[in-house]
């Protein structure tokens, strides 16, 4: 039925159904709705991941069990703290933030969520802070989420980093609808997904903007 469905291009969803769903089984706690309403009272763009793909994000941690998680593209917190809640207490959280501001937003919605010995915000360009991060490896899941244009040399970082049997999750696996193209960005969004292909057990989830899972070899 599902199948049919999406050959002929039909969908099921509407906003409302989604609505009804979101807030059924991926609604927020106190911490949760701060963080996700952080980025537009402050000013910062608001490309949070969605509450389901938050959700989603953090059953997979706890489907496979996680305690160590790096996370590129912090923003204001929102999907750290979804995935650190999803941690046992001694779990860890790196998250890495090229914007000051935002990790300082950030800084702030993880303290109130109770989770800054849990979560570490680390300020900078993610390739210029991975080598101090690597001794605290291998890792159990690695997060992209940050600038699309080195989706590559993240995804070669995490088929080293990420121990066998770990996880590798990739928001906007579609890149905006813009995959197939010839820019340097889709580019580096394919080749992502080409070198997780040979190191993870891989599939696209059919997110809004496609989330791919993987699991190391
Ligand atoms: C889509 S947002 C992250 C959203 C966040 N994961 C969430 O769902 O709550 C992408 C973030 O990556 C950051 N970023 C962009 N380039 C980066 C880089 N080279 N290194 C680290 N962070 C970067 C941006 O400043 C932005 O805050």
């Amino acid at each position: 039925m599902a199948d049919h469905a999406s050959r002929q291009g039909h969908r099921y969803d509407s906003p409302e159904i989604l609505a009804y769903l979101n807030e059924l089984h991926a609604g927020h706690d106190l911490a949760l709705a701060s963080a996700f309403a952080a980025p537009e009272l402050h000013g910062l763009p608001a490309i949070q991941v969605g509450m389901s793909e938050g959700k989603l994000l953090a059953l997979l941690l706890r489907l496979s069990g996680a305690k160590k998680v790096v996370e590129f593209g912090t923003l204001a917190g929102y999907s750290a703290i979804r995935m650190a809640q999803a941690l046992p207490v001694d779990g860890r959280l790196w998250t890495l933030e090229l914007e000051a501001r935002h990790a300082a937003v950030a800084r702030g919605n993880i303290a109130a969520a109770g989770l800054s010995k849990r979560v570490e915000v680390l300020v900078g360009p993610a390739l210029g802070l991975l080598p101090t991060l690597e001794p605290e490896g291998p890792f159990d899941a690695v997060f992209l989420d940050a600038d699309k244009g080195r989706y590559d040399l993240y995804g070669h970082w995490a088929a080293i980093n990420v121990r066998q049997g770990g996880l590798l999750l990739v928001d906007n696996a579609y890149y905006f609808g813009q995959l197939l193209d010839q820019s340097p960005d889709a580019v580096a969004v394919r080749r992502c997904h080409e070198e997780a292909a040979q190191a993870f057990d891989t599939v696209c989830i059919p997110t809004p903007d496609g989330l791919l899972l993987g699991i190391k070899k």
